[in-house]
């Protein structure tokens, strides 16, 4: 199969689909890959390593939709992308279609294969292309909030590991998922005080069990978030109903409970947030101030730091790559129901019923 991999175009997105290593496992089982040029660039991974595992460079984004039986991307296609997939081509990236009418229908009208990296289904319906992602993001809210809680950016001004005669910081973890875990394993080895509240007992059971001591697990409802709030200087938002918008679990009269220089992270952001106040961010213009509490809620967290987002990212999408590459999209569907579950949009039809739920098509 003849594979392409196009330099990401969306705003400040510096990720790429494939490393070098997942390009060397392409050709060494006889398929062509052409790679953009610059595509792993931000990501740490220059033209040279691309032609060492085997690739070709082409210099436009054209080229390489031209050339491609399948696109393998990180975001969903933007704009400009729109009227470069062509007819029964393969794109697989993240889409959230359920989020954009317009990128629907252009996909629809170009009747590409659109398989999406976030419906692709494990086992127990687990989203094994999205959960590297909140891995990231959750270990970075911890890194993010300790910035924001120093003094010059109108933090509290506290460390959160303290020091010796000093108290650590105090932080509040809402959601007790992938992001939320990540987040207080992080939280924990600085040596903060870390408490995470979530409403599935048996989650809270687990994180007991394998978290340290300085982590304590409560049940997640307006008492317990309305004392915690009153005294914690960095709170975590990692709160997902899968298909649902977050529900806000701090509204927005709750902010004056709240101590001056206390740092909200919403990471839970590209789901409407799981703060009354959250609004999306970008890493330009990560933060706002809101009552005295300063709201970090940058919606694509991984593009910050592409090098470890890449590497995480084909770490579990490769495999299905190599899949779709080796049978064709239909047989390696046939054969793994989980994959097939990211068929969203063929040759004109939405397959996927959430989709023309979202929009009534
Ligand atoms: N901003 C970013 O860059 C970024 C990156 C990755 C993920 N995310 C987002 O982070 C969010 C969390 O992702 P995840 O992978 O950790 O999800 P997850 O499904 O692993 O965890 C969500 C947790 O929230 C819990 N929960 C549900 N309702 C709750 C409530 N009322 N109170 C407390 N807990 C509650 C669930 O029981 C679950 O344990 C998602 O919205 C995801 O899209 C954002």
């Amino acid at each position: 199969m003849i594979v392409g991999l196009p330099k990401e175009i969306k705003n400040n997105e510096n990720r790429v689909a494939l490393t070098p290593g997942g390009v060397f496992e392409l050709t060494k089982r006889n398929h062509t890959v052409y790679v953009q040029s610059d595509a792993g660039t931000n990501s740490g991974f220059p033209d040279e390593k691309y032609i060492d595992a085997g690739a070709t460079i082409l210099s436009t984004i054209e080229e390489v939709y031209a050339i491609a039986d399948m696109i393998v991307k990180v975001k969903e296609p933007i704009e400009e992308e729109y009227s470069l997939a062509k007819e029964g081509q393969i794109l697989f990236t993240y889409f959230h279609f359920a989020s954009s009418e317009k990128l629907t229908e252009a996909m629809i009208a170009s009747k590409s294969v659109c398989i999406a990296y976030e419906t692709v289904e494990g086992p127990n319906r687990s989203l094994p292309l999205l959960t590297p992602m909140s891995e990231v993001a959750g270990r970075m809210a911890i890194q993010q909030g300790a910035k924001y809680l120093e003094k010059p950016v109108q933090g509290k001004g506290i460390l959160l590991g303290g020091v010796p005669g000093v108290r650590p910081g105090k932080i509040l973890i809402l959601g007790g998922g992938v992001v939320g875990t990540q987040a207080a394993k992080m939280a924990a080895g600085m040596g903060a005080l870390v408490t995470i509240l979530d409403i599935n007992v048996d989650r809270l059971r687990y994180l007991n069990d394998i978290l340290p001591n300085n982590v304590i697990t409560e049940f997640s409802n307006e008492y317990n978030i309305r004392e915690h709030i009153k005294t914690a200087d960095l709170i975590v938002g990692g709160v997902l109903i899968p298909g649902a918008k977050a529900p806000n679990l701090i509204t927005r009269d709750m902010l004056k409970d709240m101590q001056s220089g206390t740092v909200l992270v919403d990471v839970a952001v590209d789901q409407g947030g799981c703060i009354e106040t959250t609004k999306p961010t970008t890493h330009e213009n990560p933060t706002y101030i809101i009552d005295e509490v300063v709201h970090y809620c940058v919606a694509n967290m991984p593009g910050a730091v592409p090098y470890t987002s890449t590497i995480a990212l084909t770490n579990v999408t490769l495999p299905y790559v190599l899949q779709i590459a080796n049978k064709g999209w239909e047989r390696a569907c046939d054969e793994n129901k989980g994959l097939s579950k990211g068929v969203n949009i063929v040759n004109g039809e939405i397959i996927l019923k959430e989709i023309s739920e979202a929009f009534a098509v």
